[in-house]
């Protein structure tokens, strides 16, 4: 059990180095802000990009929390994988792609990884929003499931398409359901509806 409590060295290194911290006043030189929080854990999160108009490029991915040391290391690692990238690329991180760029967090700590990539889609859709882009914001259509870890059902739907059959492969591939629980049981129906679209079982 003491295992499920040990810190990878990169979740360390990141929580005592934190990258990309925003220590001045200076929003109004980012071109969007995103802002969310996790009742569940008590933390809040703000997210402050830059992008290149020209190539839709996030060139600066700031952020300040009042958050934990797993929630400090998650946006941290989030910034420096999001520079460079489109804005379509750092809209489909999720908390999966980020725990694996930290090898992992304690099982009672991972939902505190979706903080960053949640933040960080609004402020995507905050520049989308500013710069008359509205019809690129999709984080309204998908609904979400698990609010905990921020899966949608379209999540669930892709997983079931590439292959997921049991809800313990769901949970590897989404991590759904992995913190309160509440969402197990609309979680199962969801996947059962779409294997059953899908594939008849
Ligand atoms: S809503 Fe809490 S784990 Fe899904």
């Amino acid at each position: 059990m003491a295992a499920k409590w040990t810190y990878s060295d990169k979740v360390k290194d990141h929580f005592m180095n934190p990258r990309n911290i925003m220590r001045e006043d200076n929003e109004a030189d980012f071109d969007g802000i995103g802002q969310t929080g996790n009742i569940k854990c008590g933390d809040e999160m703000i997210v402050y990009i830059k992008v290149d108009p020209k190539t839709l490029t996030i060139t600066d991915c700031q952020w300040r929390t009042y958050g934990c040391a797993s929630a400090i290391a998650s946006t941290s690692m989030l910034s420096e994988m999001v520079k460079g990238m489109t804005l379509d690329q750092a809209y489909t991180i999720k908390a999966k792609d980020i725990l694996a760029a930290l090898d992992g967090l304690p099982d009672n700590k991972v939902h505190c990884s979706v903080l960053g990539d949640k933040a960080l889609r609004a402020a995507i859709d905050d520049y989308y929003r500013k710069n008359g882009m509205e019809d690129r914001i999709t984080t309204t259509k998908a609904k979400i499931v698990c609010e905990c870890m921020q899966v949608t059902d379209e999540d669930i739907e892709h997983a079931v398409l590439e292959g997921v059959r049991s809800f313990h492969e769901l949970q590897e591939m989404t991590k759904i359901a992995t913190s309160c629980g509440e969402c197990r049981e609309e979680a199962q129906s969801v996947m059962s509806g779409y294997i059953q679209k899908h594939f008849g079982l």
